[in-house]
């Protein structure tokens, strides 16, 4: 079912993907999953529609455990800190939550074990014993990023356990070539544990039928799921051998916890339940979450897309009593300075940095202006400082206070009576009374970048229509004529107000009281925003500076700190550049590699490994599999019939459950051109490398 607010919904809740308690917020975090979220929400309250927006922290998995044992403090006081301190951050970054919650909350563990177990007596799981990395040093399992090794796609040496970084790929621990715990550092070994499994593959068709009817999402979000559903949808562990996180309700399963990846997204329902018993309705969650008339939306970045879209929903559609989402916007990612962000080499805009030298207002408008909403986007310095200026000062806070400026004179200081209006004052009425329309038309559909394009374009109206009018001149001999300009001035400064609301609250507060409102801005519906709600003859408020330009001098400094980290991260290839000591080998280890020629015989796809091609390969007489992350660069029939070279002597190792018996070479330089490697001559297969 795909209902309009206008007919079948009743009340809409807005999720935001809740962030890993284990580090501060950056501008990446405001532009993917909350400033999105936070204007739409502002949008629907100012629509006086039901909505509750809900986010919380996300206080389990690896990430949280490895930042305690890091700072040698336990995983409670790190998510304590950061629960808190994010919380804030958000908060003066007005991102409006109506609950933040936390996942370590004792609502969301028996909310969590409730559904973990209501699952099991439905004998949804499936229960397997299966040999998983054990570090001895250390006694325990190595679930996720407790292991680190050589990714089997990629060959990035940095690999985790459950993702490559660098390719992208989805990984287990155990597709590790060479893996290392990341805690000792120790080479684990297998160890037979008991692990919890949803079998996504037997809700496939249910998922992909409902995917079916959400043709109404973005191209981004779709391509991205049914990619998922065409490689076919594999179990998922939903356990782990970890001792932080909710424990596994099943006595079976002492000592194991639910994979955090299970537990939270629960969290945005035993956040509602938090946010209703402080309503004083402890039931009304259940509203929310259990009655078909709820539009759920869920925000997130486009990394969170397989356990927004098809995980959670899987899970509710088990359940059977719960709303899927009716959309989920995802952004993709944004870039600092043409870079990725790093979080841990320190290459990022810390919110709290942030507030210390800027306002809030200019980096909600950039980053709705320069959203990821379709593709990655770029945050530099130089553009926010550009865009700050010519739109906000010169356009939007130069009509508001030239405006103001001008009738404080000509009318002292009070808002002048409307006479007759000609063909450009009717023309500019119009623009006012369409505009509310017209961009929350956009906000309903998750188009925000327009949407604040569209704000814009209003201001630049307005001051194309001020400059017209010239107002000075008619002052002097036509002061009727002056003050049916300025009233619509003032009134278009008011619409501006009202309509900024959602994507710049502080400013839109800042003019409402510039034009001597004192009642809350909040409280004026949306549709009225066109609308003149001034009264002639009212005293308007003290005027100041809305939007201030940047100058060179403090943005300077931020282009240079991120400049030298992004020079220590990505060296220039300069004649000077030193490539790491890699230490000197005897011929002797060299002869240990038994390097052949080979013919490749044939060649597919692995499926649901879009990297990866599975090779039948001839060495001399005789013929073996090799499974190889190249298909990126080749298609299968690029490679039968090519000579190649492989190490022949290689252990064989299991990727992605198929023998690979051997490797073949490749380079790949700092264009990031590949090739494999291949003789110049046609040299039988079998032929040794020496
Ligand atoms: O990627 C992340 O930061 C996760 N902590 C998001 C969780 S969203 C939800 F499911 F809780
Ligand atoms: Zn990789």
């Amino acid at each position: 079912m795909v209902c309009t607010m206008e007919s079948d919904y009743k009340r809409i809740l807005v999720t935001s993907a809740l962030p890993y308690a284990n580090g501060p917020l950056h501008l990446g975090h405001l532009a993917g999953a909350y400033l999105p979220a936070d204007i739409y929400v502002r949008y629907q309250r100012l629509k006086k529609r039901d909505v509750v927006y809900i986010c919380g922290s996300d206080e389990h998995g690896v990430p949280i455990t490895i930042a305690a044992e890091r700072k040698k403090v336990s995983p409670q006081s790190i998510v304590d800190e950061f629960h808190y301190r994010n919380k804030e951050a958000f908060a003066k970054f007005g991102i409006a939550f109506d609950y933040y919650g936390r996942t370590s909350a004792k609502i969301h563990h028996e909310t969590s074990q409730e559904i973990f177990l209501r699952l099991h007596k439905k004998g949804i799981f499936k229960v397997k014993t299966e040999k998983q990395l054990f570090d001895k040093k250390a006694n325990m399992f190595l679930a996720d990023r407790y292991v680190k090794g050589t990714c089997p796609v990629c060959s990035n040496p940095e690999a985790y356990g459950d993702q490559c970084e660098k390719c992208g790929s989805t990984l287990s621990p155990s597709e590790l070539i060479n893996p290392k715990s990341a805690i000792t550092g120790e080479p684990p070994e297998y160890r037979e544990t008991k692990h919890w499994y949803l079998p996504l593959g037997d809700f496939q068709e249910n998922v992909a039928k409902w995917i079916e009817t959400r043709k109404h999402w973005k191209t981004n979000v779709l391509g991205q799921v049914k990619s998922w559903l065409s490689e076919g949808l594999a179990d998922r562990a939903v356990t782990r051998d970890l001792s932080w996180g909710v424990p596994v309700p099943l006595e079976e399963a002492k000592g194991k916890v639910l994979y955090v990846w299970f537990d939270a997204p629960i969290g945005y329902i035993s956040a509602t339940k938090e946010w209703a018993v402080l309503q004083g309705r402890p039931d009304l969650w259940k509203l929310y979450w259990q009655d078909n008339h709820t539009k759920l939306v869920h925000f997130i970045g486009k990394d969170n897309i397989v356990f927004h879209c098809i995980m959670f929903p899987a899970t509710l559609m088990e359940l059977g009593d719960y709303v899927l989402p009716d959309n989920v916007p995802a952004n993709e990612f944004l870039n600092l300075q043409g870079n990725k962000l790093s979080t841990s080499r320190n290459y990022a805009v810390w919110l709290d940095d942030y507030l210390q030298k800027f306002p809030v207002d200019p980096l909600r408008y950039y980053l709705t202006f320069n959203a990821p909403e379709t593709k990655d986007a770029d945050f530099t310095w130089q553009d926010f400082q550009q865009h700050n200026n010519s739109e906000l000062a010169d356009i939007m806070g130069n009509f508001i206070n030239r405006t103001l400026t001008f009738a404080g004179k000509q009318f002292n200081g009070c808002i002048p009576e409307r006479g007759v209006t000609d063909e450009l004052d009717k023309q500019m009425l119009a623009i006012l009374q369409d505009a509310p329309q017209k961009i929350g038309d956009l906000i309903e559909e998750y188009e925000f970048r327009r949407a604040i394009i569209a704000l814009v374009d209003i201001g630049r109206a307005a001051n194309k229509y001020f400059n017209d009018q010239e107002p000075w001149r008619s002052a002097k001999d036509n002061k009727s004529k002056c003050a049916t300009t300025i009233s619509i001035c003032i009134h278009a400064v008011q619409t501006l107000a009202l309509l900024m609301q959602p994507f710049m609250p502080e400013s839109a507060a800042r003019t409402w009281a510039m034009l001597g409102f004192t009642g809350n801005i909040q409280e004026i519906p949306w549709d009225t925003a066109g609308d003149c709600l001034l009264t002639p003859g009212a005293a308007f408020g003290p005027v100041s500076i809305l939007f201030r330009k940047f100058e060179d001098t403090e943005i300077q400094p931020e282009i240079d700190r991120l400049r030298a980290i992004s020079e220590a991260m990505f060296p220039a290839p300069a004649t000077e550049k030193k490539e790491p000591e890699t230490p000197k080998i005897k011929y002797e280890d060299f002869a240990k590699l038994d390097l052949r020629i080979a013919r490749v015989l044939e060649a597919e796809k692995v499926e649901k490994a879009d990297k990866l091609l599975k090779l039948l390969i001839q060495i001399g007489s005789e013929q073996r599999q090799i499974i190889a992350g190249v298909a990126k660069y080749y298609t299968p029939q690029e490679m039968i019939g090519k000579k190649i070279v492989v190490i022949a002597n290689l252990e064989p190792a299991k990727i992605r459950g198929l023998e690979s018996n051997g490797m073949l070479l490749a380079a790949e330089d700092e264009k990031g051109e590949f090739s494999v490697l291949m003789p110049e001559k046609d040299l039988d297969s079998g032929a040794k490398i020496r």
